[in-house]
């Protein structure tokens, strides 16, 4: 959740700023950029040296730097912030924030910001359940800043009871819950599936296709990064998936099929993006065919075609994709496929585009919605196809 985030990091005057190196080391391990600001007092508390060189940036301490003549430009970090997270933040800076007073770099920056603002204060007991403070707790609040609760325990003073900073682990997850709590897909659970399946012959041989996996795993990415809870399903592929999805590996359109049915009952959005064999052997051999001299007679079955299956299962609040892989009369058959199938949207991709389909890198596709109007999109990246995706589902998901 915080991957290239832009962090600004607000220490104040307080003991509990030597755990600010903690949690700018953790914040950087995240794979946020992080720039701190240190209130005068703040410096007090910890150096500057220390949190540049666990930031890789430099530290602003004040607006101007006296011996360079560098001046910070509070509009511009403001602005150049993701998120704020002040931690500590002391009694004296709440109540700055509170009251709008702007009297140092820190409290400039708050001011111009527009991203969301976190605040971690460390406090004396008596300090905390000031009723000022509280009071001041309870007006940033409503500005829509969150207060990330201080703790019970010692505190320096040697003095038992509420106003430990949280720790920095403790702020750390805080941070990445709330990030993905905001996010457009959050408490969504969706299904995608990926790759070929594999229908057997013999022990040694199937019938499969050229599906690499590449577009369903890249949607599979983009869905868990807008915040949805994802099962991907997939056949046999070389591809690997982000850990933060539940991945069932399957072989047949049969185990796929039973695979998928189990999972579409809980889920929101399924988007069938496998390459599922349409036929099947009729009788799989159990030991391995031996040459003859005569050729060789397949028969084939018809697999359960899944889409249509859950096409007709479909519940109101379930939104389905399917795709449509095409060489010739390509819109119309993607058309029918969106009304036989009950989708809500289908994505066509035509083998007569260059670097569409299968293995490549790229795709270009077509998306049609229930009300047949089309969006034609550019060759791209899977990863780029893959967000123009997430975006149509986007604007339809209930
Ligand atoms: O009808 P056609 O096979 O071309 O439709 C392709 C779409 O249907 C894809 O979304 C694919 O994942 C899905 N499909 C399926 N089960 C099958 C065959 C295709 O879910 N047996």
């Amino acid at each position: 959740m915080l991957e290239n985030k832009n962090i600004i990091l607000g220490v104040c005057g307080s003991i509990a700023a030597y755990k600010s190196a903690f949690l700018v080391r953790l914040l950087v391990k995240a794979g946020a950029n992080v720039k701190v600001i240190l209130t005068p007092d703040g410096a007090n508390f910890i150096t500057p040296l220390t949190l540049a060189t666990l930031s890789k940036n430099p530290v602003y301490t004040q607006y101007f730097e006296e011996e360079t003549g560098v001046w910070s430009n509070h509009v511009e970090l403001g602005l150049w912030a993701d998120l704020i997270i002040i931690a500590p933040i002391s009694a004296n800076t709440l109540a700055k924030l509170a009251t709008g007073i702007c009297d140092n770099l820190l409290t400039a920056v708050y001011l111009s910001a527009k991203c969301p603002v976190y605040v971690a204060p460390a406090m004396d007991l008596d300090m905390w359940k000031h009723e000022t403070t509280q009071n001041n707790i309870e007006r940033i609040s409503s500005f829509g800043n969150t207060v990330i609760a201080p703790a019970n325990g010692e505190l320096a003073s040697g003095l038992w009871g509420e106003g430990r900073m949280a720790e920095p682990e403790e702020i750390v997850s805080f941070l990445s819950n709330s990030i993905k709590k905001s996010l457009p897909l959050f408490g969504k659970k969706v299904l995608v599936t990926a790759g070929p399946t594999y229908e057997a012959i013999d022990p040694v041989r199937f019938i499969g296709n050229h599906s690499s996996g590449k577009m369903g795993f890249a949607l599979a990415d983009e869905m868990a990064k807008l915040g949805a809870e994802v099962t991907l399903i997939a056949g046999p592929t070389a591809q690997k998936a982000d850990q933060i999805l539940k991945r069932i590996d399957v072989v047949s359109a049969q185990e796929m099929f039973d695979a998928c049915t189990v999972a579409f009952a809980e889920t929101d959005i399924t988007v069938m993006c496998a390459a599922v064999a349409d036929y099947r052997p009729k009788q799989v051999a159990t030991q391995k065919i031996k040459k003859q001299d005569s050729g060789l007679f397949l028969e084939l079955e018809k697999t359960t075609d899944i889409l249509a299956f859950l096409g007709a299962a479909k519940k109101p609040h379930q939104v389905l994709v399917g795709f449509a892989l095409e060489t010739n009369d390509e819109e119309n058959y993607a058309k029918g496929k969106l009304e036989k199938k009950n989708l809500d949207l289908v994505v066509l991709n035509s083998l007569n585009d260059k670097g569409a389909g299968f293995k490549s890198d790229t795709n270009k596709i077509t998306i049609f919605n229930k009300a047949l109007e089309r969006t034609i999109f550019e060759m791209k990246s899977k990863t780029a196809v893959a967000k123009d995706i997430c975006t149509a589902i986007l604007k339809i998901a209930k």
